[in-house]
């Protein structure tokens, strides 16, 4: 198994970033709903919403690390031709550029904030004494964009399982597993 991607398949370092995010999004989307749908005091809420700034942070460092490793490799990546294979290709740019801009938007305004950011116990910005207003103002659609970046991600693996792996047997689901 390469640790570089090639032509007919992904390799290891992107298969790992790829599933090792898939599961992360996944938890990050459980702790969105439970903030979304619980009460306020709701225990299951209050847990799967203590780790949303930590796990949100995470995930924006590994996609800037995935997206450089991505553009390395771009010459010998799995090519996608034809027209459904353009539509793929404009698919993963939609993806990579909302999983900048969702994290990106909730950082932006902790860093211009009265209130700072930590990850992990770490300070990262301290606290302002007064807030920067335009700082502020792309946080306002971070939970839209973030449904919206669900959703797309629901479209994307009925994809990957219904049309390529269940409908067209076409392989498309190995080159990411085998
Ligand atoms: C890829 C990473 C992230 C995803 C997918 C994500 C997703 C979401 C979603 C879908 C909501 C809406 C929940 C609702 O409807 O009640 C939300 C809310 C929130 N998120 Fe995130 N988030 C991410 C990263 C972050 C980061 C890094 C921070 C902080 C630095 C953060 C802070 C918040 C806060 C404070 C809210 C509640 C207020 C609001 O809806 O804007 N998130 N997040
Ligand atoms: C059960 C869940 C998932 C399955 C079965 C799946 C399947 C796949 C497959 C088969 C590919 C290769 C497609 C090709 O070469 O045309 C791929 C690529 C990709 N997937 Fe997923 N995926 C899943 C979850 C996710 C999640 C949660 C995200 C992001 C939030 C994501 C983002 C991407 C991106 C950006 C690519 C392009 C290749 C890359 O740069 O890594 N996938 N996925």
């Amino acid at each position: 198994m390469h640790l570089q991607d090639t032509p007919s398949r992904y390799g290891l370092i992107s298969r790992a970033l790829h599933w090792g995010m898939a599961l992360l999004f996944l938890a990050q989307f459980a702790s969105a709903a439970a903030h979304w749908a619980l009460p306020r005091e709701n225990a299951l809420r209050e847990t799967l919403w203590s780790y949303h700034v930590d796990l949100g942070i995470t995930l924006f460092i590994l996609v800037l690390l995935r997206g450089v490793w991505g553009f390395i490799n771009l010459q010998r990546r799995p090519e996608h031709s034809g027209a459904i294979g353009a539509a793929a290709q404009a698919g993963h740019v939609v993806l990579y550029a909302l999983m900048v801009i969702v994290p990106g938007t909730r950082i932006l305004a902790a860093a211009g904030s009265d209130r700072g950011l930590s990850y992990f116990g770490m300070t990262i910005f301290p606290a302002r004494e007064s807030e920067i207003a335009w700082m502020q103002a792309p946080s306002e659609f971070h939970g839209e964009l973030g449904w919206i970046l669900a959703l797309i991600v629901l479209g994307h693996i009925a994809m990957a399982v219904g049309w390529h792996h269940l409908w067209r047997r076409d392989g498309a689901l190995q080159r990411m597993t085998s």
